[in-house]
């Protein structure tokens, strides 16, 4: 079977958006393929330097995927930093990487660039973590050789640089390692946020996944419409409030849904409709979200399962790859 591997940062709190674009779409493709998913948590320490906020925020990560049905039992579910051979791999293609691919990666290069503008040295507040990301992410993936990495669009250059090393690494030495093809969806911004902008915690217009039941409501509430009164037929095609019925129903409900549209639904009556309609789906996952936080050992024991299977593995795979550079 062919196999995929995705990382999930361990930062921020998922929203309604991140469910549909990415948490529902991994958790389908895990059904196809022996699937990799894991918790990028010695990534996040480039960003958060609170060790309790790394580690809430693991658990709260981790809660989330299995509420959201992802079954570890087709999927090893592991924390990076629980497979130490990782990092052994990250020095062996720290070695195979060129530094002047990295100095052209985004993330480095956005940050050199504001430093220019802001007059600082190059190097200012730059650590040589954020610098080396994209090793330790190529590490991630050819620790497990996947063929498939799916992926959102800011991560394309991080794969092309994978293949990059991957291919060094192959003519180098002998092949070992297969290219990974990223499976990038371009629609992974599937959900507006409610101000009509693209969803981001930092524009505030995002609904938290497992907010209350009143939040939801309420953040349905502000979704951007246009003017129409009820009684006018209402245009489903730059709809935000339609836009977001069409991921949360199956197709007989989203005809219903365009038939009111057309016979002039008041916003009111639709948002309340849209919220009862997200509720639907949402409710089960949140309780058993809250009951898998209540229940920190149960997200321990089934991570550290997939630890286990997973350290096996990379030991297997690491004992090739040394021999192959003498070591
Ligand atoms: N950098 C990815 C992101 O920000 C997370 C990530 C880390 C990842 N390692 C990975 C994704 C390996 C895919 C494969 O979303």
């Amino acid at each position: 079977m062919d196999s995929s591997l995705t990382g999930i940062t361990t930062t921020g709190t998922p929203h309604l958006g991140n469910y549909v674009g990415a948490i529902k779409p991994a958790i389908q493709l895990s059904k196809k393929f022996k699937s990799y998913l894991f918790l990028a948590d010695y990534h996040s320490l480039i960003k958060v330097n609170d060790p309790d906020a790394v580690k809430e925020s693991s658990m709260k990560i981790a809660a989330t995927w299995l509420a959201c049905g992802l079954n570890s039992k087709n999927s090893l579910f592991y924390r990076q930093s629980k497979v130490p051979q990782i990092l052994e791999l990250n020095w062996i293609l720290s070695c195979m990487a060129p530094k002047g691919l990295l100095n052209r990666a985004h993330a480095y290069k956005a940050a050199v660039d504001l430093n220019k503008e802001n007059k600082n040295d190059e190097d200012f507040g730059i650590s040589h973590g954020l610098f080396s990301y994209p090793v330790l992410m190529s590490a991630d993936i050819l620790m497990f050789n996947p063929k498939y990495v799916p992926v959102g669009k800011d991560q394309k250059q991080h794969l092309e640089i994978t293949r990059d090393i991957a291919d060094k690494f192959n003519k180098t030495y002998k092949n070992f390692f297969q290219l990974p093809e990223p499976i990038i969806d371009e629609s992974l911004d599937l959900l507006t946020g409610t101000d009509g902008r693209k969803m981001s915690k930092s524009y505030n217009n995002s609904i938290d996944l497992f907010s209350s039941e009143k939040i939801l409501q309420k953040s349905v509430n502000k979704i951007k419409t246009d003017s129409k009164e009820p009684g006018e037929k209402k245009d489903t095609k730059d709809s935000i409030i339609f836009q977001y019925f069409n991921h949360f129903s199956d197709e007989k409900e989203i005809n219903e849904i365009k038939k009111e549209f057309e016979d002039g639904i008041g916003w009111g009556d639709a948002k309340k409709k849209l919220f009862l309609k997200i509720n639907q789906e949402i409710s089960p996952l949140r309780d058993k979200y809250f009951e898998l936080i209540d229940n920190p050992k149960l997200i321990e024991d089934t991570l550290e399962d997939g630890e286990t299977k997973a350290r096996d593995e990379a030991n297997k795979n690491l004992e090739q790859i040394k021999e192959k550079i003498g070591i």
